[in-house]
């Protein structure tokens, strides 16, 4: 949500922002803005409505723009509706101050009340400007500076918030400041960058400094200097990414999402070959050693969206090999509840972006409270990364796409690992069973590349349901939750209404919407439930749906009642969510593109959703 960056050097700003902003455009947003300070001090705001393509046109692509000192933003509105008016930069009255936000000032009403009473004047209705005024009533009442004019913003202020300010008496300088909201900073060769996540500055510099909560930092040609909310300087080392630049480009694909889902086999072969050494699983990069192992009480799965979706699979596989009990909880419901949690209780938090508020919020929660906590996050060192106890990283690579496809397959990897070290570590699994099931989990990237290689059937199926007005999924068990999230994908980025069903509830009220045609999406990879989801099929299929059944090869008997199949490879039946989701998320993506949509932006969705 919301996208920031600023840049700091010798060359011209306003195309290297722009540039930056066009990388965080899987963000979501709805209204996008650039600012340009010269030497001189004078700076120029532009703003469009819509796309950045209309920011472009404004700024002849960065072209008309003058100055070597920059910053630009992409607004998901929360306050005040996508216009012009309501696009970032916001500035100050006589344009002292200049400051694009992300996140949500949950007193800005009170704060702008203030300051109209001292004679400013608001023109938007966001909390942003309410921020821009504050810092610039401190700047010129104190006249100490802009990291004290800040910093005593920042003691005002409630809410999360990234910022990046310039100050006309600083030309060449951008400060920045942030608490709760994802912020890096980047330095090489005499420039300066800024960016709310990786992608935007990942062309031009590799050395990155996470700025902390409430801590503020200078950006000039010089380099970057750290301040905590005293204006004391701290000291900070750079954080070296290894993700290489290709890897956030579309590579000759129409679209970032089917890039990535191409990319799964390679991104869960790298993820498993992170913890599995010598055909054994090694968790002591992770920090949890047997002892921890053998101490869970309980394990607590926290996350939203499809991270969610990870922990229902997760819940069923861990219980079943490990016999832990597991609670899988949405991060937005467990936050504000008073959640019962023993000592020996294990929280794992599941987030692709390691900044989802809600994640974020429910993991301090639990912190205070003395819980062991674990993430399972794909974003290297961002704040639930930093945050949690202990961290497996999934090994994904930046992903692009609003819609996950390659975190969500290493989210499940990981789990699994976890799932089976458990087991064997707590004596629920023989050494064979072991072994059988780590080279099983091996052999998932060879299967996943052939569901790929075979992607032409699956284009040919969605062209003919892509005018559908509902397209229902069912399913028991583990594939109850694959297709929680085969609905999932195939709703955000198609905008057909669907909805998944345990389908053994099918009969107490989801039938009734069942009409002539309507397709019906049965998942069955489970030995012991097959029969029963058969019977569901069957049901629905009096009532006039139209049966894909997706299933194991094998099972040549749901021939008889589907009218379109489609097999995965056999795997040990904890693993088939891995394989399973691949024809959906083709099928969601190849729907989408029969529609003319664009796969990688849904509308109103944001990939990191960084205010709750
Ligand atoms: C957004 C994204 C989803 C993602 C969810 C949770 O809704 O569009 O793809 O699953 O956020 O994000 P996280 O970064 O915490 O996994």
């Amino acid at each position: 949500m919301c996208g920031i960056v600023g840049f700091t050097g010798t060359r011209q700003a306003a195309p290297i922002l722009l540039e930056g902003l066009s990388k965080l455009e899987y963000r979501g947003y709805d209204s996008a803005g650039i600012a340009v300070r010269d030497g001189d001090g004078r700076t120029e705001v532009v703003k469009a409505k819509g796309r950045l393509k209309a920011l472009e046109e404004k700024t002849d692509c960065g072209l008309a723009m003058k100055g070597c000192c920059g910053i630009g933003h992409t607004r998901w509105a929360t306050h005040g509706e996508p216009s012009e008016a309501n696009a970032h930069p916001h500035i100050s009255d006589d344009m002292d101050v200049v400051a694009v936000h992300n996140g949500i000032i949950e007193n800005f009403r009170e704060i702008k009340e203030k300051l109209s009473k001292k004679g400013y004047t608001f023109y938007s209705q966001t909390d942003t400007e309410a921020v821009v005024k504050l810092i610039d009533y401190y700047y010129k009442k104190y006249n100490s500076g802009p990291v004290d004019a800040i910093s005593k913003a920042m003691v005002r202020v409630r809410g999360s918030y990234a910022l990046a300010v310039m100050f006309k008496d600083h030309p060449g300088e951008i400060y920045a400041a942030r608490k709760d909201s994802p912020m890096i900073i980047g330095v090489e060769n005499g420039e300066a960058y800024l960016a709310s996540d990786v992608p935007a500055i990942l062309k031009h510099t590799r050395n990155v400094y996470y700025i902390g909560n409430l801590e503020l930092a200078k950006l000039s040609p010089e380099g970057v200097e750290f301040y905590n909310i005293d204006g004391d300087i701290i000291e900070k080392e750079p954080t070296e990414i290894k993700w290489d630049a290709e890897s956030a480009e579309k590579g000759g694909y129409a679209h970032f999402m089917i890039k990535e889902i191409h990319e799964q086999p390679k991104a869960v072969s790298d993820t498993l070959a992170s913890a599995v050494k010598d055909g054994r699983i090694d968790l002591s990069a992770v920090g949890l050693s047997d002892e921890d192992i053998e101490g869970i009480g309980q394990i607590i799965i926290v996350a939203c969206g499809s991270s969610y979706h990870v922990g229902i699979s997760a819940q069923y596989v861990i219980e079943d090999l490990a016999r832990i009990p597991v609670r899988v909880e949405l991060a937005s419901e467990f936050r504000y509840r008073d959640p019962i949690l023993k000592k020996d209780d294990m929280v794992i938090f599941i987030s692709q972006s390691g900044e989802t508020a809600d994640t974020l919020e429910a993991l301090r929660d639990v912190k205070r409270r003395g819980i062991r906590t674990l993430a399972i996050v794909n974003v290297v060192g961002s704040s639930i990364a930093r945050e949690a106890d202990n961290v497996f990283y999934t090994l994904a690579g930046p992903e692009i796409a609003v819609a996950t496809t390659k975190a969500y397959s290493t989210q499940l990897i990981v789990c699994y690992l976890l799932a089976v070290q458990f087991a064997k570590v707590r004596g629920e699994i023989d050494e064979e069973r072991y072994v059988s099931l780590i080279s099983e989990l091996m052999s998932l990237p060879a299967k996943m590349q052939r569901l790929l290689d075979d992607k032409e059937r699956i284009q040919w199926f969605a062209s003919k349901f892509s005018n559908s007005k509902d397209i229902f999924f069912i399913g028991r068990g583990i594939d109850y939750a694959i297709c929680m999230e085969g609905s999932l994908k195939l709703k955000e980025i198609s905008y057909i209404h669907s909805e998944a069903y345990a389908a053994g509830e099918l009969k107490h009220g989801t039938i009734s919407l069942i009409e002539d045609g309507t397709l019906v999406v049965g998942v069955l990879t489970q030995n012991d439930l097959f029969e029963k989801i058969i019977s569901n099929m069957v049901e629905v299929k009096s009532r006039g749906a139209y049966l894909m059944g997706l299933t194991t090869y094998g099972h040549y008997n749901i021939e008889d009642t589907v009218d379109f199949t489609v097999y995965t490879p056999q795997t040990d039946e904890h693993f088939t969510p891995s394989l399973a989701i691949i024809p959906l998320q083709l099928m969601a993506y190849y729907v989408s593109l029969a529609k003319g949509l664009d796969a990688d932006k849904p509308r109103n969705l944001a990939k990191s959703v960084t205010v709750e």
